[in-house]
This record gives structure tokens, sequence and C-alpha cells, in this order.
């Protein structure tokens, strides 16, 4: 009998549109200060996508550039699982949009709705269809074109979001590679974060367009207490599960929704655990389900990632929520 494969991270790409906007851009559209901006969530610019530049259109070139970074050929590739809340259309899929620009002709896809934490959630199936043995890699994209569901006229959200992709090649290993995975849920707070219309419960309509209902509403503050919680809570067993303590973690790569956030879940799960977190959330605010792929593969970029690394991954969003994953860089 052959042994059980592992599955690894192979390759990993990101993707950001050129549009910066900045919060003294934002100062002249909402009664806001980059001031207010900064001290409340870190967030300094973030980058906005063209009018045509679409959520698929993002998670392509993210794509690209992991496939080329791990060595898989598009034909080669057997599964496109793509996080996302911002589809181009409600379907086809993004996936299958994405499947169709590469030209990875052998592969299957489908997107996967769970907000920010939805990277983690497709990295978790994704990595146990290859434990199975039913597929020997996958394309794991979280893309986002959050600025087209943002409502620019509410300070309370606009200043938090931002577009971006990012994207990870999973491939079957001898060794294990993705080492824990943990996700859970809460619908009972399902209020707390959402885009109330443009599904089956409140179609389009002049009213619900009039009202600013297909754009991100939130209780910050309310989200922000639960988000430090969970996220400290999913970052512990994460760790647990991985047979490891918070000192092996090389390097932590959180959701970058809010620098607030990550400090408090940093400093509760140890000290020093801060200086071994990558920040980008400066540049590009919450990305939701791109958020970790983005962060991840600027982190590889920059050279921050050597093999052997233990990497802790952890994510909080709408739904609610959330993940933590500790994956080993092979
Ligand atoms: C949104 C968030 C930054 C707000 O920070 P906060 O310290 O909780 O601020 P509050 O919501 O209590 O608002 C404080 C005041 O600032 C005001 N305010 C809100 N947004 C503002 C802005 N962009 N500029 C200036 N003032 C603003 C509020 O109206 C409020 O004024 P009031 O006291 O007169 O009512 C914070 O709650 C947060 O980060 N929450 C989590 C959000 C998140 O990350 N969600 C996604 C999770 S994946």
């Amino acid at each position: 009998m052959t042994a059980k494969p592992y599955a690894a991270i192979a390759g990993v790409g990101h993707y950001a549109p050129e549009k910066v906007l900045t919060n003294a851009d934002l100062e002249k559209m909402v009664e806001t200060s980059d001031e207010w901006i900064r001290t409340r969530t870190g967030i300094r610019e973030r980058r906005i996508a063209a009018p045509d530049e679409t959520t698929s259109a993002m998670g392509l070139a993210a794509a690209r550039m992991a496939l080329a970074n791990a060595g898989l050929a598009p034909e080669n590739v057997e599964a496109i699982y793509v996080a996302t809340c911002t589809p181009d259309m409600i379907f086809p899929s993004t996936a299958c949009l994405i499947q169709a620009a590469l030209g990875a002709k052998r592969a299957y896809g489908f997107d996967l709705s769970s907000a920010c934490a939805g990277f983690l959630m497709a990295l978790d199936a994704a990595s146990a269809s290859i434990e199975a043995g039913r597929i020997r890699n996958a394309l794991v994209i979280g893309t986002e074109k959050l600025s087209a569901v943002t409502d620019w006229t509410s300070r309370n959200t606009c200043v938090l979001f931002g577009d971006g992709a990012g994207a990870a090649v999973l491939k079957a290993s001898d060794r294990p590679g993705i080492r824990s995975s943990l996700l859970g849920v809460d619908g009972n707070q399902a209020d707390f974060l959402s885009i109330p219309a443009g599904g089956c419960k409140q179609p389009a309509s002049a009213e619900t367009v009039q009202n600013h209902l297909h754009t991100i509403h939130m209780a910050g503050r309310e989200t922000f207490k639960i988000a430090v919680n969970t996220m400290l809570v999913a970052a512990q067993e994460a760790i647990a599960r991985a047979g490891l303590t918070v000192a092996d973690v090389d390097l932590m790569v959180p959701h970058q929704a809010n620098m607030r956030i990550v400090e408090a879940v940093a400093k509760r799960l140890g000290e020093g655990v801060m200086d071994k977190v990558f920040l980008n959330l400066d540049r590009y605010g919450n990305t939701s389900a791109a958020s970790i792929p983005l962060a991840l593969s600027e982190a590889f970029a920059a050279g921050k990632i050597k093999s052997g690394d233990k990497i802790l991954m952890v994510a909080f969003g709408g739904g609610l929520s959330w993940g933590g994953s500790v994956v080993e860089w092979l």
C-alpha cells in the first residue's frame, strides 16, 4: 500500500491594482482624517481596481505568478478553488473564468464564499482533496474587488477596505506542509458583517440601490471584540493541532483587517510574537479573502520565508467565520 500523501505549498503569487487611494484622498470624500484612520486601523492607503479590472482578472494575475513560482504549467492544474465574496457574477463562478483565461484544460473549479476567512477555508478543502489522493495539485486563490461593494459615502466602512489578490499552489508531498487547519462559523451573528441585498432575500431593486444595501454593512465595535477573542483561540488551537508551541512559530501572517486587532491577538499569544507578524495592511487595508495570500506572497517575495519555517495564518470575518492554519515551508 502506498503511503497517503500530504499537501504542501509549492508556490505563491499576488497582484494589486495600480491605483492607490490614500487617507488624504478619503478626507476629500467623507468626513474623516488621516490621523483617525491611522490610529484606529493602521491603514495608510489601499488599492482600487480599474473599472474594467475584475476579481477574476486580479485572481488570474496572482495565479500566474504562483504557477510560475511553483513551476507548474496551467495545463497540469487539477483544481482551482477561488475564495471571494465579490465574484465577477453570481455565476458562472470566478474559478471558471480563471480556468478559461489560464488555459487550465484539465482543472475543475468553484468559488467559495466565506468573506475574510475564505482563503483558509479553500486551503483546507484543497489540501483535504490532495491528502485523500483525489487530486495531486490545486490552485488556491483569494481575490476581491471590495471597492465594488463599498459604500463610498459611509466613513464607518469606506476607510477600511481595498482590492487585490493572492494565490498559492498546493502539491502532494511526502512530508506535511499543511500541518494543521481549524475552521469555524457562527451564523448567529451574521448581521454584524453583511451585504444585505443582491441575493434572493432582497433582489436588486431601485429601493435596495437607493438604500445602499448592495454594500458592506458592519457593526465595527462588536466585530472588533469578537475578532480578537476568536482569532486568539483559532491561532492557539492551530498551533496545538500542529504539535507545536507558540515559540516554534517563525512567522505569523494574520488577516490584515486592523492593526489594533492584530496587535491584541499577537500580544495575547505571547511575548515577542508581534515581532514575527508580517503586515501589509498599511498599504492595502482589508482585502478580505485576498488578504492572507497577498501577505503570504509578499512575505515570500521579501525573503522573509525560508525552508523549514512554520507559518501561522489566522483569519476572521463575515459569517461570522474564522480559520487558523499552520504551514511548514518545505
Ligand atoms: C471600525 C473601527 C476601526 C472603528 O473604531 P472604533 O474605535 O471602534 O470607533 P467607533 O466605531 O467606536 O467610533 C468612534 C467614533 O468615530 C466615528 N468614526 C467612525 N468612522 C470614522 C472615520 N472614518 N473617521 C472619523 N470618525 C469616524 C464614529 O462615528 C464615532 O463617533 P461618535 O462617538 O461621535 O459616534 C473598529 O471598530 C474596527 O476596526 N472594527 C473591526 C472592523 C473590522 O476589521 N471588520 C472586519 C473584520 S474581518
